[in-house]
């Protein structure tokens, strides 16, 4: 809270892509913690309706602007209206790996100009903290599992991938020549789920590239089967293994970090977000079947090109640091998942 003129104030929190999966999900966290929130987002690969949802679950409907991150003077003129803001929590990005292969510069261009964006406007309006949205692709093919923030990174293996691992470069550029600036830089492994309330969720555009969306539509019969890529791993059971960590989960990590750098924290942090248990393919599909009753068909299919073949994450740096766990059993994260497909095809 800050005081203004006698008047309590709740403290402003911008969240670029707010109306995206993670980001709206974020903003639900937001507002319970007692932040206000203002969304930028421009719609480009979200829905408005998300924050409907936010509305009904919170009780309040975020301050949303319509603004392309890539556009400095739209994004310079969104800032200067909300210069009170102490943070910025930069999720607005493309995320699509076999997108970004075939179209690299647009995903360079607009991944890597928001953030040179949101940093050198951060920096005019003196707003001092960045949360931002990486990603276990850094890592690349780890050779010891779990990864740790220790774990060497690897050379990017998509131009996605390359925009997060630059993306944290740049940032830890900024902070070191602006050090009245403070980042955290959060690894996500693979976020599923949507609230339980069922009222906001992921809505992917067009034909899935995730298992988990690949999954529910399955199951609602979008789709009539779910390909398996590849069942002869050197995996325990010979499908590739992820962590899968729900969203909701996430989003309290995001709260917590900008705590964390509100009350002190300096410099650049950085953080694996996972639940630190891997999960294979199929267990993730069976787990669905069994928290849901309802059956996913599937079928054995080749490989899918630059898929690792397993990683999960040590996330005990955020669990002692930022006193943040994973802690959403996955049934209930998989019931939240269903909840709102039904929502969807309803
Ligand atoms: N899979 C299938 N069938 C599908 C979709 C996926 O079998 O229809 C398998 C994949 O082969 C993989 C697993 O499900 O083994 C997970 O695939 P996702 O596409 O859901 O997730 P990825 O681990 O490939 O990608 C995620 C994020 C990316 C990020 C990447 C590496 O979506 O943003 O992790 O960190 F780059």
């Amino acid at each position: 809270m800050i005081v203004h003129g006698g008047v309590f104030m709740a403290k402003k929190i911008i969240v670029t892509g707010g109306a995206g999966y993670i980001g709206s999900h974020t903003s639900v966290a937001l507002q319970e913690s007692g932040f206000d929130v203002v969304v930028f987002d421009n719609l480009s690969n979200s829905n408005i309706s998300s924050l409907d949802g936010v509305a009904k679950i919170t009780g309040t409907r975020p301050e949303f602007i319509n603004v392309d991150c890539a556009d400095f003077s739209a994004l310079r003129s969104a800032f200067m209206l909300h210069r009170d803001a102490v943070g910025v929590i930069h999720f607005a990005a493309f995320k699509a790996v076999g997108e970004s292969v075939a179209n690299p510069t647009m995903y360079y261009r607009n991944n890597l100009n928001g953030l040179i964006n949101v940093l050198d406007l951060m920096r005019e309006f003196e707003i001092p903290n960045l949360v931002f949205s990486s990603s276990a692709t850094v890592y690349g093919t780890p050779a010891v599992l779990p990864v740790t923030e220790q774990t060497p990174l690897q050379p990017a293996t998509s131009p996605y991938g390359g925009t997060k691992v630059m993306g944290e470069n740049i940032i830890r550029d900024t902070v070191h020549a602006y050090p009245q600036m403070h980042a955290t830089l959060l690894r996500y492994f693979n976020p599923i789920g949507a609230h339980p309330s069922g009222l906001i969720g992921e809505l992917p555009n067009g034909v899935p590239n995730n298992l988990m969306p690949y999954i529910t539509q399955t199951a609602a019969r979008i789709r009539p089967v779910l390909n398996v890529f590849g069942d002869d791993y050197d995996t325990p059971d010979g499908f590739c293994v992820r962590d899968y960590i729900d969203v909701n989960d996430l989003a309290r990590a995001h709260v917590a970090a900008l705590n964390y750098m509100l009350s002190g924290g300096d410099g650049v942090s950085v953080f694996n977000l996972g639940t630190g248990r891997g999960l294979s393919v199929m267990e993730l599909v069976r787990g669905f079947e069994s928290a849901t009753g309802v059956p996913v068909p599937y079928k054995i299919a080749p490989r899918r090109a630059g898929d690792v073949p397993a990683i999960w994450a040590d996330a005990s740096l955020a669990e002692r640091v930022l006193k943040w766990r994973a802690d959403t059993p996955l049934s209930e994260t998989l019931a939240s998942t269903w909840r709102w497909q039904k929502n969807q095809s309803n």
